[in-house]
Formats: structure tokens, C-alpha cells, sequence
């Protein structure tokens, strides 16, 4: 049988591309002449090349073990990484570019850990610094009343699919991966807190931000009601 592969217009926790020229060249123009800070910057998948490009990174990251494999790519003075919690750690400077990608800040899985990580993005930035997210859209288009699953990928060794809490915003995303040619399905599970681009604007403005830009993409392709992910620009007025 052919391993069917329902496209899965949404969250893609599952696969880490290498950040593409347009995402380094999008975030190297914010940064302009100032440093970055990466909320989340798990192994420097984008931070690294960032700093390599010539813009002064900072990293927090939440899993020592994360740090430790971004640490044999870089040096520390090169690319000082603070362990802690996004939403309330504090380094040191000011930032003309704070940077959440990847969908994480859905890994804080209430309304609140929201708000304070944008109130901690906003606390980071000079006057005129931008914070910027990148995150899909909550696929509920694809739930009809009813049904308890929406799938995103069978294959011949992965299983997935994602169920959702409509009432605290949670999306789970279920893993069966198979061991070896017969089994057995290793099973993984991912919490995440979904949110629309109208409420992370409004945690923007309770941080003092203004929405600057939405586009669809790192390209920045106009964001439509079609668009399956968003990046969003809030500004720190001067
Ligand atoms: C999907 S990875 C993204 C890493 C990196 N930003 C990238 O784009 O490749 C998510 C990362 O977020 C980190 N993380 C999750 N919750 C966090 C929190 N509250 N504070 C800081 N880091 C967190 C995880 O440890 C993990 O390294």
C-alpha cells in the first residue's frame, strides 16, 4: 500500500529545517546595528548562523542538555547562552531584536507564561526594538465537530497525529514511531498552547508593543486567511 502523507498545513513540531537565507537575512535587517537575544535557542539551528552573519547573539534556554549541543558548535564568549525560563529570566544589555521561533512559544502552556515571556521581550528591548515570533495558525479547520484526531503524517514508520482541548487552548501531538522492520511503536506525546494571532497581539499591547507586520512567511509573503503559519514584528515605540 502507499504510505498516504496528509499535508499538514500547521505546527510542524516534528521536522527542524535548517533555517533557510531569507529567515537569517529577515532577522539579520530587525537586528541592524544592535544584538539579538533567541527566547528558546535550544541548539543555535538559528542562532548560530546568525552570529556567524556577523549580528551579536545571546541565547536563554531552558535545557541544559539543548546548551550543551549548541556549545560544541560555538564557543561561549562567541555565544553566551543563560539557562532559565524565557518568561522570566533577565540578561543583562539591551536588545534591538528578540526572536521566538519555531513555534516554542507555544511550549508555555498557559495564557500567563504567555504574557510574561512577551513582557520579558519587551523588557530586553531598546526603545524602537522589535520582537518577533514565528508560529502556525491553530489548524481547528481541520476538526469538524465530531471527530477527536486530526492525522499529519502516515507513513511506513511514523504515525501522528494531534487531539485538542478547545476549552484551555491545548494541542497534543501524538508520535508512534516504529523500532526496527516489525515493531515495536515507540509513542511520544507534545503538549502545546495554541493561540491566534489577535490574542498574541494583545499580549503584545499589555507588553507596551505594537503589532508592526504579519507575514506568512520568512520571505514575507502577505498573510492570508489561508496562511497555515505566521511570523509577527510587535515594536517597542521609541
Ligand atoms: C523546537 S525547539 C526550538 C529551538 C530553536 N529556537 C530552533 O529554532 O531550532 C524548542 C526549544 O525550546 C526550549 N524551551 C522550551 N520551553 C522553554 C522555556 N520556557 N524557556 C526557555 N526555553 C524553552 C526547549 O528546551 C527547546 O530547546
Amino acid at each position: 500500500m502507499t504510505p498516504r502523507k496528509p499535508k499538514r498545513p500547521q505546527l510542524p513540531f516534528s521536522d527542524r529545517p535548517s533555517p533557510s537565507s531569507p529567515t537569517l537575512a529577515f532577522l539579520t535587517e530587525l537586528a541592524g546595528d544592535g544584538r539579538a537575544l533567541e527566547f528558546a535557542i535550544g541548539t543555535g539551528r538559528v542562532g548560530v548562523p546568525l552570529r556567524e552573519r556577523g549580528v551579536p547573539v545571546v541565547g536563554i534556554e531552558l535545557s541544559e542538555h539543548m546548551a550543551a549541543v549548541l556549545r560544541r558548535k560555538i564557543d561561549e564568549d562567541t555565544l553566551p547562552v543563560v539557562i532559565g525560563d524565557m518568561a522570566t529570566t533577565v540578561v543583562p544589555g539591551g536588545f534591538t531584536l528578540v526572536y521566538l521561533v519555531y513555534n516554542t512559544i507555544s511550549n508555555l502552556l498557559t495564557q500567563d507564561e504567555q504574557v510574561e515571556c512577551f513582557r520579558n521581550a519587551a523588557r530586553h528591548l531598546e526603545p524602537g526594538g522589535r520582537f518577533v515570533i514565528e508560529l502556525g495558525v491553530p489548524p481547528l479547520r481541520l476538526l469538524p465537530p465530531g471527530q477527536v484526531a486530526v492525522p499529519f503524517d502516515v507513513s511506513e514508520r511514523h504515525l501522528g497525529f494531534d487531539t485538542f482541548d478547545l476549552v484551555e487552548q491545548i494541542l497534543v501531538s501524538h508520535h508512534f514511531t516504529r523500532e526496527g522492520e516489525d515493531g515495536p511503536y515507540r509513542r511520544e506525546n507534545s503538549r502545546h498552547r495554541y493561540a491566534w494571532p489577535a490574542e498574541l497581539d494583545l499580549m503584545a499591547r499589555i507588553a507596551g508593543l505594537e503589532l508592526e507586520r504579519r507575514v506568512a512567511d520568512w520571505n514575507g509573503s502577505p498573510f492570508t486567511q489561508d496562511s497555515t503559519k505566521h511570523i509577527s514584528v510587535w515594536r517597542k515605540p521609541a
